[in-house]
């Protein structure tokens, strides 16, 4: 008799799964929150053109129902000066890839359980008591040093969180604090970030950073974040990031909350931006045409896995995975004439509790063979820079049969 797959769990199964998770989470726990000497979490490049190098990681969530394997097995770089996209629909582990970055999952139930994320640090150089070294000019010194931020202890993320990868977020006023005003909160990034900083220093630097994005200081460094529009906070969210001088900007979905007029102006001051600092962009978005207008290269993300990625030029006149040629087609053009309906990808993204062993987006593809039932693809370089895991480009497969 064949078993009927059934759709609930029963009670024996959910205290079972809970049992598991707590096993592991708790492991994980006393990891995150471990005493570590620094070399313990200090390591290389692989490539030393880079300044992140996400390799293999692996977050996943332990909830009571199993465990969501949000980001399974991802890998993509950003290069010193480039600006990286990150693109694929709603849920397939963007968000959650950047707040791995920045060590910004929720636990218990969140957790970075397997994977490297090697970063090149450029920071202050201090003693063996933690304070900043002058040379003998009396400037402070700076040292390049490569963290794995996934082995970190979380009491040494400050080293690397807000100063030297700072994060802006889809939703300004979550992340500005209602009872300061703009000036106190951007004077605040200095005092944390700046050995020695003073009053006038932090004050001189929060106006510097407010003119970059387009606001006229006076206006608005003694104004509250409610006074504010929704695209001026988003301003003042993007001059707090920029305040820190960091080396690396994560921005997600920085204008989907934002009406469209806005949504250009602020993605044209991060373009503007992008000349004008020395450091690179993570944007992570669903809509490809921010990426075509932003990005030097991207990753294209579909279920807790990359499953094409290039340069910018690569992914645009040569989408080889269906689900990248999928999205492009989804993606709505000016030249679309009136009537013609916007193309969507069939489907659903698969359960993320329960994977199957094969390629994700086949109940989805219409290029599905036969070896498509088989193992999950592996990634094929298809050029220096062009990396896509779709059985439909693997030669030995080709060949074999
Ligand atoms: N706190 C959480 N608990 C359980 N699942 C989560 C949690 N946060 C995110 N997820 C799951 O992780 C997956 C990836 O989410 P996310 O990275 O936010 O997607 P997006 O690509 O839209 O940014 C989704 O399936 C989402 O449901
Ligand atoms: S591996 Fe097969 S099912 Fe998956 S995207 Fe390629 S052709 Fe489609
Ligand atoms: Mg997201």
């Amino acid at each position: 008799m064949s078993e009927k797959k059934k759709s609930y769990l029963t009670g024996k199964e959910i205290r079972a799964i809970a049992k598991e998770n707590a096993k592991i989470i708790k492991r994980l726990e006393a990891y995150k929150n471990r005493k570590a000497e620094e070399a313990e979490f200090l390591t290389q490049m692989h490539d030393d053109a880079n300044i992140l190098e996400i390799d293999d990681l692996h977050t996943f969530f332990f909830t009571e129902q199993g465990v969501v394997k949000a980001v399974n097995g991802v890998s993509y770089s950003v290069p010193k000066n480039a600006v990286v996209g990150v693109v694929g629909e709603s849920g397939c582990g963007k968000s959650v890839t950047s707040m791995s970055v920045m060590r910004l999952i929720q636990g218990p139930a969140g957790q970075i359980v397997d994977g490297s994320i090697r970063f090149k640090s450029h920071e202050y150089k201090r003693d063996a008591k933690g304070e900043p070294v002058k040379d003998e000019n009396g400037n402070y010194e700076m040292e390049d040093k490569v963290y794995d931020i996934a082995k970190m202890p979380i009491s040494e993320i400050h080293r690397i969180r807000g100063k030297q990868v700072a994060m802006i977020f889809q939703e300004p006023m979550t992340s500005l604090n209602p009872v300061f005003t703009i000036g106190q909160q951007l004077d605040e990034v200095t005092f944390i970030h700046t050995p020695g900083a003073t009053k006038e220093m932090a004050k001189a630097k929060s106006e510097e950073m407010l003119r970059l994005v387009g606001i006229i200081p006076e206006n608005v460094y003694n104004a509250f974040p409610h006074e504010l529009s929704g695209g001026m906070r988003q301003r003042v969210m993007i001059a707090m990031a920029l305040a820190a001088e960091p080396r690396l900007i994560i921005a997600d979905e920085p204008t989907t909350a934002l009406d469209v007029t806005i949504q250009a102006q602020i993605l044209d001051l991060l373009q503007d931006i992008k000349n004008k600092i020395d450091g690179s962009i993570l944007l992570i978005t669903h809509d490809l045409g921010v990426i075509a207008e932003m990005a030097d290269f991207v990753v294209v993300m579909y279920a807790g896995k990359v499953i094409e990625q290039g340069t910018v030029y690569e992914i645009f006149q040569n989408p080889m995975h269906p689900y990248t040629v999928g999205l492009q087609k989804s993606k709505p053009t000016m030249t679309l004439d009136d009537g013609v309906e916007l193309y969507n990808i069939p489907g659903n993204v698969p359960n993320p509790i329960n994977m199957p062993d094969h390629c994700y987006f086949k109940e989805r593809c219409a290029k599905c063979t036969a070896k498509c039932s088989g193992e999950y693809p592996g990634m094929i370089q298809v050029s220096p820079t062009h990396y896509v895991a779709c059985h439909l480009y693997n030669e030995e497969d080709s060949n074999n049969g």
